[in-house]
């Protein structure tokens, strides 16, 4: 196989031969370290994206490279058929690290969802006794947790469902942030759980109320259905707690883990439950070939043991806070942009445009060019998730490079290169 050596090249072999599923920026990534990443050109920039949040470590932390080579070289696959020795010891080391009774590894973060409604339905037919095949699950609007067709079938992103049905039924969409029409829904006896993320990273970092969350745990138990928290974005460290819930101290009945628990270097998610739910999962109801795999296991403790060891929530929280004080700084002084939101190092600039408009790709392209990679999110809103390794003065040099941009902002085209 050749080595690729141009972007062009690079940009034009994923045209040719791949599914036109994402609309990527017009950069080729070569190598990364850290908070950087370089292109195929040797052009060094500022990763604000981190992979979705899967790389809060990152790139290529030292520590989880040495378990996954160590590892690769040891055993990596056998299948749940057979017992191995990481297995265990990760399922120790993550209860004891998150404070649940069990754990139910899987791969990709949507698996997990996929698995946390498999385990609520079962728990509503075999504990709460709802009615073989009516189990209900509360979500939100503008929820993202996945791309499977049951996920999907409960999304209100028309370009995320369009064409995909016909939809897998037993959903409630209620608006997101709303203690009432969650109590409202709540009415229900077919309701099994509340299905929900902290913050909304996809939609555009929609960050509730406080009090949201705890209200809506306890309107949640009151009613004995299950609160679960989709952490796949928002948890180890992102917000600048472990956990967004943590922020309010609320205790989910099953929590949804993924990306950042294996630090972008293998597909790893779990659900965490107390016994009392987990265990409605019997043999032969549940699985994944590679879920739960030695190689992915020993990865995902070590990436964990990374998260504690270098204090990441509490550099989260704190670069989190001169970030949002900067950019508002810069909503002051810019008609370009509106406000700036987030909770930790997972914020977002809202582009002051038609959400339909392109502007907020265009700034993207403006940062891409002066080395900070960042993507527009849904309705012209501007993530920025940084590797939670960064150091205050690398966060000053990107603050300079978007208030530069932000400020002496001009117009390209959708396709234009930078
Ligand atoms: C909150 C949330 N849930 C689920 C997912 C799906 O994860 P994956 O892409 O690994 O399937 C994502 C991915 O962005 C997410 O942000």
């Amino acid at each position: 196989m050749d080595i690729i050596t141009s972007a062009a090249e690079a940009i034009e072999l994923e045209d040719k031969y791949g599914a036109h599923n994402y609309h990527p920026l017009p950069v080729v990534l070569a190598r990364g370290e850290g908070v950087f990443l370089w292109d195929v050109d040797g052009k060094r920039y500022y990763d604000f994206l981190s992979a979705y949040s899967a790389v809060n470590q990152g790139h290529c932390h030292p520590k989880i490279k040495s378990a996954l080579i160590e590892q690769a070289g040891m055993l990596t696959l056998t299948s749940r058929a057979f017992y191995n020795n990481v297995l265990g010891q990760f399922e120790k080391y993550i209860t004891e690290y998150f404070g649940y009774d069990k754990v139910l590894p899987m791969n990709t973060g949507a698996e997990g969802v996929e698995t946390a409604i498999k385990i609520a339905r079962k728990w509503g037919y075999e504990r709460k006794g709802v009615d073989e095949n009516a189990a209900k699950i509360i979500v939100a609007e503008g929820n993202f947790h996945g791309r499977t067709t049951t996920i999907i079938s409960f999304s209100n992103d028309k370009n995320a469902r369009k064409n995909f049905g016909p939809y897998t039924a037993g959903f409630v969409r209620i608006p997101y942030n709303d203690v009432e029409a969650l109590k409202r829904a709540l009415h229900d006896p077919a309701v099994v759980a509340f299905l929900v993320e902290p913050i909304q990273g996809e939609a555009g970092v929609f960050v509730p109320d406080k009090g949201y969350l705890r209200k809506a745990k306890a309107a949640c138990e009151e009613k004995n259905v299950l609160f679960i928290a989709d952490e796949i974005q928002t948890g180890i460290a992102r917000t600048g707690k472990l956990l967004a819930v943590d922020h309010e101290e609320v205790r989910p009945d099953m929590l949804i883990l993924g990306k950042a628990i294996s630090g972008g270097f293998y597909p790893v998610s779990a659900v965490l439950a107390d016994d009392a739910v987990m265990d409605v999962i019997k043999p032969g109801q549940h699985g994944s070939t590679y879920g739960g795999n030695p190689l992915g296991t020993k990865v995902a403790i070590a990436a964990l043991e990374v998260v504690k060891e270098e204090r990441l929530a509490e550099n989260a929280d704190k670069l989190g806070r001169i970030f949002r004080e900067r950019m508002q700084l810069l909503v002051e002084k810019s008609d370009l942009i509106s406000k700036v939101r987030g909770k930790g190092l997972l914020n977002a600039i809202v582009i002051n445009d038609d959400p339909e408009s392109t502007t907020a790709w265009d700034i993207c392209l403006n940062l891409a060019a002066k080395g900070l990679l960042a993507k527009p999110t849904h309705g012209n809103i501007i993530r920025f998730a940084p590797p939670l390794v960064m150091t205050e003065s690398q966060l000053s040099e990107c603050c300079e490079i978007i208030e530069g941009v932000v400020l002496g902002f001009k117009k390209m085209g959708l396709s234009s290169h930078f």
